[in-house]
């Protein structure tokens, strides 16, 4: 079953083309990067406009790259929630257009379910259960993952996504956007012990996050010291918070991974691709004992792959949606 993927749901303009649900025949993405650079952050308004001139010729470059014709496509799947409202009814629209032109099955898709499983395009080795962290720029949130479609929510943030925090931080430092990598890259020059900033939540009463004290003491400590110190000391900075934010996502796993029992770990979404938070918790698991797994980076950020797996597996079960379906801007999972 050849499955065509699209996903808007933000600043990234994807589509793909997968095969069975797990091989991946093209994969095609505008970023949106140089529009909301010079903002710091995502322009909703901007974001949905340039969904609108680019997600013709993104869907084209992903059909020619997988050398596939429309009529060879058995259904198309799209990210409907949660996101931008205007970016997901772009992805969404283009994708009911297709299927009803073609008059084949449309699958909304939950974007949180793609991250969830993206692993899966890379590793069918991975067995169930496990705990699924997404951590992302909207979404910091842990789950009991029993199966395909069987997602329990241990715990989420209570403040800002810890993508979020790096992205604050970035624009607070003048380091750019996204702030996640710049910071990530910088990092690999600093101390992360060099400054002690806080690790919020660490009781085990509850698998809950929080990063915006830990934002705010950032701002603090530039505002308690000269530019000029700040500037010579930008690596370590960033390389400490860095770390404070790797800390509080291992804290939150160790706690769980005692309270569930469940000792197989799955890291999504765009901070999955964070290299200090995976060489941390790879070490962790090594001398705890546990099986942790991360899909690569490419698939940890948004991608229209993960998107067209969650179809593929909706459609096997029967599931197709409504065209009425519309977009939901805070989709549950
Ligand atoms: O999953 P994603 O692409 O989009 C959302 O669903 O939010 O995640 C984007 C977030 C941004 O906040 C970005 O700064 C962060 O992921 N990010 C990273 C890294 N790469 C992307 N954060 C830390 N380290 C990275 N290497
Ligand atoms: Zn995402």
């Amino acid at each position: 079953m050849l499955i065509l993927g699209i996903e808007s749901s933000c600043d990234d303009c994807a589509a793909a083309l997968v095969r069975d649900g797990e091989t991946i025949l093209s994969q095609a993405i505008h970023s949106q990067f140089d529009i909301h650079e010079p903002f710091g952050g995502v322009v909703p308004e901007l974001a949905s406009r340039n969904h609108l001139e680019k997600i013709v010729p993104v869907v084209e470059t992903a059909m020619g790259d997988a050398d596939v014709g429309w009529s060879d496509l058995d259904g198309v799947a799209a990210t409907y929630g949660p996101g931008l409202v205007g970016s997901l009814l772009v992805g969404l629209s283009a994708a009911k257009a297709i299927a009803f032109s073609l008059g084949i099955p449309f699958q909304g898709v939950n974007h949180l379910e793609g991250h969830l499983t993206a692993i899966f395009l890379e590793d069918r080795t991975v067995s169930f259960p496990f705990l699924g962290l997404i951590v992302s720029g909207g979404h910091t949130s842990l789950y009991r993952v029993e199966g395909f479609g069987s997602y329990q929510l241990l715990g989420q943030t209570r403040d800002d996504a810890a993508g979020e925090a790096f992205d604050k931080v970035a624009k607070l430092l003048g380091l750019g956007y996204p702030g996640g990598i710049v910071i990530d890259r910088l990092s690999r020059q600093g101390d992360p012990q060099a400054f002690s900033f806080p690790r919020a939540m660490t009781s085990p009463k509850t698998l809950d996050f929080s990063f915006s004290g830990l934002k705010t003491s950032v701002r603090y400590f530039v505002q308690k010291h000269e530019p000029a110190f700040i500037q010579a000391h930008m690596a370590d900075l960033v390389a400490s918070f860095q770390e404070a934010v790797v800390d509080s996502l291992i804290i939150k796993l160790t706690q769980a991974v005692t309270s569930s029992q469940l000792r197989r770990i799955v890291v999504s979404g765009g901070v999955a691709a964070n290299s200090r938070l995976r060489s941390r918790l790879g070490e962790v698991a090594e001398t705890e004992g546990l099986d942790v797994h991360f899909p690569s980076p490419q698939l940890c950020t948004d991608n229209a792959a993960m998107v067209a797996a969650v179809g593929y597996r909706h459609l096997c079960m029967g599931i197709s949606s409504p065209l009425s379906l519309n977009a939901v801007a805070n989709l549950l999972l």
